[in-house]
């Protein structure tokens, strides 16, 4: 519809039209039994049948025939005819799930990314979805906050990379062209900085810290042509994000240039009165609607009160005007005045979900995104060994995330499943060991539902221990799936000790005391605590939460078939209290690297560095990374500089590294970090094969937010690092001349 057309619409709509454009309802309260919504949840919420039969969008229901049946009713209904947007959190995938979001920050892999994003988009056009709650960008670097698991890491660089491949999957070129969708950069800002790891909880950020690591990956993907973006729940520096105008009209639409739909989080505008922001409902609907807020998630504080504050003159219509069109042109983006029903097909629904192409990809894409930790020479497993797979993740479907909601886990492939194929059956034993969970982990997973798992009586936990230590004696290797349960991260899920299930650390133990060769695959949303799986174990294979075809996937690494290649995209720190932990930390003026001193910055019982550093992983092959090649010393404003590196395999097997490039400004007018991610190219090489991988050094690649906070390059000597992990110290020097 051209743009004077709608214009024309909003200028034809009632106030009371245009305030429920604004407002977000659950899909369950269109479903048939309209008495018992009405004297159930939507008088709860304050929501009236008018509310209900104007609002302009809903989220948490697809299928392509629920979803067309509901906007032929909805606009038949609807006084302008306008369609309903239907959303939801489609974050890795929909019912084929994709390895989590930080297991693809470990596979280093955008254009793998992006495949992911656009399988899943397909999966959700078809099913009648306009617009998916996906990519979560935010920055994160503290293992307590569960949704760690949702971000792709502590790095600025490779978030921006993921966030932008995310968006290009989700929309392609043009949201409107089948088989796309709406992609939303969430949660701005900052959410990831919650204080101490705790949902929910309190950010304070100086601005510089904001701008510098948590705001560019949220500005790569509206550059990348994100159509809307989500408020985050917390404050930032004293203002909740949603009634926070500075960040919410100043930096988002003013500098980053975000001219989409702006949607508040579950009730996070309400959620301004409890945070002591608004003093009530209608003093968050006007801050929100000052900040710029479009749609008001799941709460009646827009729909109730917006037409009253008009009438009041405590508002100006033109702010709701503003916010109305914006949703209106985002429909228009997705061409629902021309087709309301977009993609939604049942009959497509049949052949693309779960189709063949889509399962391939996650097992690629699962494959790519495990970490190797640790390896003395028992991966991969060799045919004809007698083997056991021992742990409560060695027949368990449930390996698909708490945000993969629509994931169908009966079509999960387990690591008894795929080993079943490959491993000699007279050679090979399965058993669980442990439960995930002991009783009093399970006491902590309140309110969270049907996937709960439930408790094992002491008596059952001891047989399926002798169990495993009898089955663990007769082998010659014994291969452990272990790890945290899937609804251990995610929203509402921070954790004070981010240890191994202690059922599992007993099985480990016991196992341990009857045979050595021991390979732990890890299941996990977050880092752990891994220093006595690290002791115990000989080898660590870090498989996060796979996916689908995750058993498949894990098999395949664990016989060699793929060769693991991912590299860690969030510090796993030496133990909980040195979090937060992140490799692009700042030297400080007592850096602990003079040898055993007293007084530096250095804990007295723990070292600084984490257990295994952003960027580590190992192959089952070798990579030798020769010293690094500058073609100058000086980068100008005209010139500059290529640093390269030769890369040879020199062990027996191809295999890929991630060669990483990273820049560290030495002095600066404010203090820059010790290294900065700014560069990584994937390697692959065959056995004896070498390549040389050259980056590009040029100014903008040198530029920061500078003390007088204005963004720039400045002159001066600049540390450079090329490695396969953020601790290498192969380096050079080079100068930035102006
Ligand atoms: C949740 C999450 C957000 C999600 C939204 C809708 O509370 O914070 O990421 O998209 O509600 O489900």
């Amino acid at each position: 519809m051209e743009k004077e057309k709608l214009k024309a619409l909003l200028d034809d709509m009632s106030l009371k039209e245009k305030a429920d454009q604004m407002l977000q309802l659950m899909g369950a309260f269109y479903q048939e039994d309209k008495e018992g919504i009405l004297t159930g949840p939507a008088r709860d919420m304050g929501v009236g049948e008018e509310d209900i039969q104007l609002a302009g969008s809903i989220l948490g229901t697809y299928g392509a025939g629920k979803l067309k049946k509901l906007q032929k009713e909805y606009m038949e209904k609807q006084p302008h005819h306008i369609p309903m947007l239907f959303m939801m959190d489609v974050i890795h995938g929909m019912k084929t799930v994709f390895p989590m979001p930080l297991a693809q920050g470990a596979a280093f892999d955008p254009e793998l990314s992006e495949k992911c994003a656009a399988a899943a988009a397909k999966e959700a056009a078809v099913s009648g979805l306009h617009v998916t709650f996906s990519p979560m960008v935010d920055l994160v670097r503290d293992a307590r906050w569960g949704r760690v698991m949702e971000s792709t890491g502590e790095d600025p660089y490779l978030n921006s990379r993921l966030a932008q491949a995310q968006v290009k999957g989700f929309q392609g070129e043009d949201m409107g062209a089948p088989y796309k969708v709406c992609s939303c950069i969430k949660h701005f800002a900052a959410y990831g900085g919650a204080q101490a790891g705790r949902d929910y909880n309190t950010v304070e950020l100086c601005e510089h810290t904001l701008r510098d690591f948590y705001l560019p990956s949220y500005k790569a993907g509206i550059d990348a042509g994100a159509g809307m973006v989500m408020t985050s729940f917390n404050t930032v520096n004293g203002i909740p994000a949603s009634t926070n105008k500075w960040l919410m009209r100043d930096v988002l639409r003013k500098e980053m240039g975000f001219d989409g739909v702006l949607i508040s989080d579950f009730s996070a505008i309400l959620e301004t009165v409890a945070h002591g922001h608004s003093k009530d409902e209608a003093d968050a609907a006007r801050k929100a609607l000052e900040a710029g807020v479009d749609i008001d998630m799941m709460t009646s504080v827009y729909s109730a009160n917006l037409c009253k504050l008009v009438e009041e003159g405590v508002v100006d219509e033109a702010l709701i005007d503003e916010g109305v069109m914006r949703i209106l042109e985002l429909k228009n983006r997705l061409g629902l005045f021309e087709n309301p029903y977009k993609d939604a097909d049942e009959e497509e629904e049949k052949t693309v979900i779960l189709c063949k192409e889509h399962r391939n990809l996650a097992r690629e894409a699962a494959g790519k995104s495990f970490v190797l930790l640790k390896n003395e020479g028992i991966l991969p497993a060799a045919p004809g060994k007698k083997t056991a797979f021992i742990g409560p993740y060695t027949d368990n479907k449930e390996i698909i995330s708490s945000w993969a909601i629509l994931g169908d886990v009966a079509s999960c492939v387990t690591i008894k499943e795929a080993a079943e194929k490959v491993f000699d059956p007279g050679l090979t034993t399965f058993c669980s060991g442990s439960p995930v969970l002991s009783e009093r982990e399970l006491k902590g997973l309140v309110g969270f539902g049907p996937g709960k798992p439930v408790s094992v009586s002491e008596e059952e936990q001891e047989k399926l221990l002798q169990e495993a230590v009898e089955a663990a004696k007769e082998v010659e290797l014994v291969i452990m799936p272990l790890g945290e349960h899937y609804l251990q991260s995610g929203e509402a899920t921070s954790r004070g000790m981010i240890d191994l299930p202690e059922a599992q650390v007993r099985l480990l133990r016991e196992v341990a005391k009857v045979n050595e060769n021991i390979a732990v695959v890890l299941f996990t949303g977050r880092p752990l605590d891994l220093r006595e799986v690290s002791r115990i174990a000989r080898s660590v294979l870090v498989v996060w939460l796979p996916g689908t075809e995750g058993g498949a996937a894990a098999v395949d690494v664990l016989t060699g078939k793929v060769n693991p290649s991912g590299k860690l995209p969030m510090s796993f720190p030496y133990c909980t209290g040195q979090i937060p932990v992140h490799y692009n930390a700042y030297s400080t003026g007592r850096p602990d690297n003079v040898g055993e001193v007293r007084f530096r910055s250095k804990y007295i019982d723990i070292p600084n560095e984490p257990l295994y550093p952003f960027g580590y992983g190992l192959s089952y092959t070798k990579f030798e990374i020769s010293p690094v090649k500058l073609s100058g010393g000086v980068v100008t404003d005209e010139k500059a500089v290529t640093a390269s590196v030769t890369v040879k395999n020199t062990g027996e097997r191809a295999g890929t590294e991630v060669v990483q490039l990273y820049l560290q400004d030495i002095a600066a007018s404010v203090v820059r970090p010790v290294k900065e991610l700014k560069g990584f190219v994937k390697a692959e090489l065959e056995a004896g094969e070498e390549k040389e991988i050259t980056f590009v050094i040029d100014e903008p690649m040198l530029r920061f937010l500078r003390a007088d906070g204005t963004v720039g390059s400045e002159e001066g000597e600049f540390n450079l690092f090329i490695g396969n992990s953020s601790d290498t110290d192969n380096q050079a020097k080079f100068r930035y001349e102006s």
